[in-house]
């Protein structure tokens, strides 16, 4: 299968926000759009995202999980970013009917349909360094696709890394500016240790990866950090917390220092996983800092992240029951 994300349908849907208003959606080409040199996105980083997918089951129907979170976030990060707000009901009905025409193009198991919607501001205005865009697009592509990490399903190699990967106020917007700034950090722990990610921990606070939640599983009970503002609420997070829950497990969300991580994470019958859509939960076997390197249960993908792993996927892929009401049917 081709790398994640270069596949696209060739149409996307796009809703342009002009003098105040919403323009109605329309199927467009997704090979381009065209904007002003001086779009206040190009210049000052308007520009938020979101990352769900669609899933086949075996009776042929398609399924959107968890589609109201991901609108709601959008919603959140466009109203943090000042970008214009939008009516959540027409990103839905967006979002189910560009799906609902590439229908037959969603993978089926283990592959499926990233939905990507986009928000970016328009304004053509390079005056606007601290003033919102008055014009903006909101667009949804959608791409097919395989596992993200391209090793399948083979433990990964953490960098923890004492710096954050945003400013502190802005983590919990899925906003493209986060990401820039995490480039360096993620591009110097693969050169320098053959990292799959970093895993950002500023003043010794666990935090996250670069696109992806971090969660210590010890035994029974499943740790990761308190929500706040420094950090992207995922959906996988919550997701695979409240299928712990179900399953007994004791989930404890609160701050977890670096020392209590590398203390507990050798410990034996400990496991460590990134959550994320992309990622879905991917074993974590190294985490390695100040040049030490330290075994996550023996390196080898534990055996409660597969089984929540499953778990999940088996809701997402129709052969489990869908009790938390999580899917959306197109
Ligand atoms: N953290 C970051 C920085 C991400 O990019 C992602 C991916 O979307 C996540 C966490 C996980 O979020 P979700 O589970 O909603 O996909
Ligand atoms: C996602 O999991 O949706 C992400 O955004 C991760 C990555 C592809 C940026």
């Amino acid at each position: 299968m081709a790398a994640f994300g270069t596949v696209f349908t060739p149409e996307m849907i796009i809703s342009r926000y002009e003098q105040n208003q919403w323009s109605t959606p329309a199927m467009v080409s997704s090979n381009s759009i065209s904007l002003h040199p001086g779009a206040h996105v190009l210049h000052y980083a308007s520009t938020c995202f979101e990352g769900l997918k669609a899933f086949r089951h075996a009776d042929d129907s398609i399924h959107i999980f968890r589609m109201d979170k991901n609108v709601a976030r959008l919603q959140q990060s466009s109203a943090l970013l000042a970008l214009p707000a939008f009516d959540p009901v027409m990103l839905s009905n967006m979002i189910m009917d560009i799906v609902r025409q590439y229908a037959a193009d969603v993978p089926s198991p283990p592959g499926s349909m990233y939905i990507r919607p986009t928000h970016i501001g328009t304004e053509g205005s390079i005056g606007k360094a601290a003033a919102p865009s008055l014009n903006s697009m909101l667009y949804v592509l959608l791409s097919p696709v395989g596992d993200y990490f391209a090793g399948g399903a083979k433990a990964l190699r953490l960098l923890l890394e004492d710096d954050a990967r945003c400013a502190s106020h802005m983590g919990m917007v899925k906003s493209g500016g986060n990401y820039a700034s995490a480039l360096q950090p993620i591009m110097k722990a693969r050169a320098a240790v053959q990292a799959d990610q970093v895993l950002f921990c500023p003043n010794g606070d666990v935090q996250e990866t670069g696109a992806a939640n971090f969660l210590l599983i010890d035994g029974n009970e499943i740790i990761t950090k308190a929500l706040d503002s420094s950090f992207l609420h995922g959906i996988t997070r919550d997701s695979i917390l409240t299928l712990a829950r179900d399953r007994g497990m004791k989930v404890s969300e609160r701050e977890l220092t670096v020392d209590e991580l590398l203390e507990r994470a050798v410990r034996p019958g400990a496991e460590a996983a990134l959550s994320g859509t992309a990622a879905v939960l991917t074993a974590v076997g190294t985490l390695i800092h100040e040049n030490k390197e330290y075994q996550v249960g023996g390196g080898e993908a534990g055996q409660t992240t597969a089984a929540l792993r499953q778990a999940l996927n088996d809701i997402q892929w129709g052969k489990a029951e869908d009790k938390f009401g999580w899917l959306t049917k197109v």
